[in-house]
Parts: structure tokens; sequence; C-alpha cells
């Protein structure tokens, strides 16, 4: 499984990137908005920083201005996502962006249907919103094993970017389920390094090593 960042943080992506950990990044509105920065600039940044595939959301409603902010961030790098939302007019701008070679995530996808919409117009990705959906009390994990169902039904290659993810537990169950790749805030890369048991053993390991004689190694 692939482990995307969720932010448009240059220092998070940098620290990312030197754990290893990161195989692209995806961006959107609000998380742009948070470093207020230049557009243009900072997404050159982080495209020319990140060794894989970057999602960059268009803001049009209709269609023709989804297709034609698309061609323009397409523009920016070869790993440019362009990402779409899940509409009518989206899945049309879809269906033509990926016949000239651009490559969509479909975003804000909420339900099954809407992601097998979103396969059948050819995107590349589709990013269901998990927490979101944990958040009125609707089980978020379910859709994205729905989604996964669907797709090896019907032998869809369309990729699966587990998306609004708010915990750990959301990673191990995207895991579980062979999700293609979750995307994550930074916060929670760094908590799936951590265990209670890891810092207790290391703590004891060198309290032990303490008390072994050494030579010159003080
Ligand atoms: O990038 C899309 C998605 O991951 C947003 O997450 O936390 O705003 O629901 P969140």
């Amino acid at each position: 499984m692939k482990f995307f960042l969720d932010t448009a943080n240059l220092d998070e992506i940098r620290r990312g990137i030197q754990m290893g950990l990161v195989d692209g990044v995806t961006t959107n509105p609000t998380l742009i908005s948070k470093e207020g920065r230049e557009f243009w600039e900072l997404v050159s940044e982080i495209c020319r920083m990140v060794d894989g595939p970057v999602s960059l959301e268009v803001t049009a409603l209709e269609a023709e201005g989804m297709i034609k902010e698309a061609r323009e961030l397409a523009k920016i790098g070869e790993n440019v996502v362009v990402k779409i939302p899940m509409t009518e007019e989206g899945i049309k701008a879809v269906k033509r962006l990926e016949a000239e070679g651009v490559k969509t995530n479909v975003t804000l996808v909420f339900s099954p249907l809407q992601a097998l919409i979103a396969a059948k117009a050819g995107a590349s990705y589709v990013s269901p919103f998990i927490g979101r959906l944990d958040d009125i009390s609707t089980e978020g994990m379910r859709l994205v094993e729905d989604i996964l169902t669907i797709f090896s039904n019907y032998d869809i290659f369309t990729q699966v970017i587990v998306a609004s993810v708010r915990h750990p537990m959301h990673v191990l169950e995207a895991a579980l389920l062979g999700a293609d790749i979750v995307t994550m805030p930074f916060r929670v890369m760094e908590q799936l390094f951590r265990h209670p048991l890891t810092d207790i053993g290391l703590e004891r390991f060198l309290k032990d090593w303490e008390k072994v004689p050494k030579r010159g190694l003080g």
C-alpha cells in the first residue's frame, strides 16, 4: 500500500521524505490556504520535491473551466494529478482529460456508485472521504470495502486513495482491505511509528546496557 501525505506544508513533506515514507502528496484548497503562499509558486515547489504523484485541485464548477485549469496545472510537472470534484460536470471533465493524457483524481467521493461512475469515466484515482463519513456516524471504511469489491468484480484499474484519514486505525483498516493508497496528515504518519512497548523496551535495554562493563566506550 502506498503512503501519500495529505498536506501542502513543505516542512511536513520534507520530513516525510526523510522518513522514506512519501509515495505521493495530495492537496486541496483548504490545505493550500493554510500555507499563506502564492499558489503557483507553492505547488511548483511541492511537485519538484516529491518523487511521485501530486494531486492539485481545480476550483471551476463547469467542465470547460475545469479542463482549462487542469491543462495549466498539468504543465507544472509530469507528476501532477488533477483533482476533480465528483459532480456531473466533473465527470465530463475527467473523461476528456484522461483521453488527452492528463491524470485525474476524483475527489469528494462518499458512495460506491460515485466511485463506479468515476472509474467508468476513466479516472486514474478515486478518493473516498472516510473521516467525514465517520463524523456523521456512518462507517467510512465500509465505503472503501464496497469500492474495492466493485473494482475487483470488473477488473477496474482506477486506484483507490483512502482520504480524510484521522488516525492510525484508518491506515490499518485500509491496509487490511487492500486499498491501493492511503493519504494521511503528517501527524498520522508520525503516529504510525509509535508504540508504548517500544519506548518501554528501549528504555530498559539502555538501562541494562549501562550495567555492562565496557572498554573505552564509557
Ligand atoms: O484531501 C482530502 C481529504 O483528505 C480531506 O480530509 O480531514 O478535511 O476530511 P479532511
